[in-house]
């Protein structure tokens, strides 16, 4: 295990009817003048904005509101929200919904307190200051509530990117999986897909001798394995809900990941397919996992006839590890399958002819890139291709 530090202060409030805390929590965080931050319209609909509403009035806390976040946020409304905190006097900002929603609200907080253009954390300048950032989650996927990281998509150029940085963890989170039962099935299994994501990037290491970090993230792997299908099932299944929902906060927060070198080349070459086809980021990455991992299994077959063993229950094939290698993907891409995720890039409207640009881009950003994705593996342009080849 390599050394590490390891700051995660958000405040979690878990369980049901706990958006009733909201203003309380913002008051106990120093906020006086808040934005509230949502999306597309479910939390109106389900009547949770006027729930969190009520619960800032009634600690005589005022607010702005801002809706219309995108699934995949866009640079635009971003901008927007720095404009509306710099006007009024905004010193706090609630997220309420989704990683999407959370990611916004954490780019407007960056960029209030920013002379520049706050796309700059974007292209690699660290967050070291923002506003502070409360969210009421209503999806559990991105992990975002308890994460140091955001990602944006430039709509000039379609630009998807990260950024990260302590200031962007949020000083709480409210997470009542009563909230996710609204989820379509098909969003509901896109979060699903993307928690096991984050645990596989995190998996997928060189460093040796990780024995509590590896066991942790088989631990969530196997609860996902065992919760996902009961919630697909049963959309009302609270207790399904809630597992998953922890587990998609621990899955994130990189408490599996400390002490380890991670991969991320699933997400930087999904993150194309999102930007380009504006697919759902779960969606994309059920396609992109198989993909990535067939190709870079034999950087170390070892430990993917681990994983196979141990999370997937496949039987240790001695003389040939890469059967069990193997084996453990083609398990991987059934699951994904049997949960109602897409798994070919037909499906999710993918086109060969797409694939030189977003492997460049993938590989270079718009220019300024390394030219490689580095890993678990290194990546050029040619392996990335082949990659997204592999989907089809
Ligand atoms: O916009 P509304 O109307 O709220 O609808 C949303 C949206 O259409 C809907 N939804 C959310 N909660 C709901 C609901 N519908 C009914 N009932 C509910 N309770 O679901 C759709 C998807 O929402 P979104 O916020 O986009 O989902 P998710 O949490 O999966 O976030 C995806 C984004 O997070 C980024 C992804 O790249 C993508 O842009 N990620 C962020 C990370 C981070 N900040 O740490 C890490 C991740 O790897 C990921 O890249
Ligand atoms: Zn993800």
């Amino acid at each position: 295990m390599e050394g590490f530090t390891f700051y995660a202060p958000t405040y979690f409030a878990f369980g049901k009817e706990t958006e009733n805390k909201a203003g309380e929590l913002v008051k106990r965080f120093g906020g006086s003048k808040v934005l509230i931050h949502y999306g597309g319209g479910s939390v109106i609909k389900s009547g949770l904005l006027d729930r969190v509403k009520a619960s800032l009035t009634k600690e005589n806390i005022s607010f702005e509101e801002l809706g219309g976040v995108m699934p995949n946020p866009r640079s635009g409304l971003v901008y927007k929200g720095i404009d509306i905190c710099r006007e009024k006097g905004i010193d706090f900002i609630l997220a309420v919904g989704g990683g999407s929603t959370i990611d916004s609200a954490k780019a407007i907080a960056a960029g209030a307190l920013y002379d520049g253009d706050f796309w700059d954390f974007y292209e690699g300048k660290t967050v070291d200051k923002a506003l502070p950032i409360g969210t009421v989650l209503t999806i559990a996927a991105a992990g975002s509530e308890g994460s140091p990281d955001s990602v944006i998509t430039k709509e000039e150029g379609m630009l998807k990117r990260g950024a990260s940085g302590e200031a962007y963890r949020p000083k709480f989170s409210i997470l009542n999986p009563e909230l996710t039962k609204t989820l379509p099935p098909y969003q509901t299994a896109a979060g699903i897909t993307d928690i096991m994501a984050h645990l596989y990037e995190r998996y997928l290491t060189n460093t040796d001798e990780v024995e509590v970090t590896d066991r942790m993230i088989e631990a969530l792997l196997i609860t996902m394995i065992k919760e996902g299908p009961r919630v697909i099932e049963d959309p009302n299944n609270y207790q399904a809900r809630a597992n998953i929902m922890w587990a998609g906060m621990m899955a994130h927060n990189n408490s599996c990941g400390v002490g380890r070198t991670q991969d991320w080349s699933s997400h930087t070459i999904e993150h194309e397919l999102s930007a380009v086809y504006d697919c759902a980021h779960g969606a994309g990455l059920a396609v992109t996992m198989p993909a990535v991992f067939t190709y870079t299994m034999n950087h170390d077959v070892n430990r993917f006839a681990q994983i196979a063993c141990r999370v997937w229950d496949c039987k240790m094939d001695f003389y040939h590890p890469e059967k069990t290698a193997k084996e453990g993907i083609e398990c991987l891409r059934n699951f994904l399958k049997s949960i109602g995720m897409p798994v070919t890039f037909e499906e999710l409207g993918a086109k060969e002819e797409d694939i030189e640009k977003m492997a460049y881009t993938a590989c270079y950003g718009d220019g300024n890139g390394s030219g490689y994705i580095k890993g678990f593996t290194k990546l050029d342009q040619k392996d990335v291709e082949n990659i997204y080849r592999l989907m089809m």
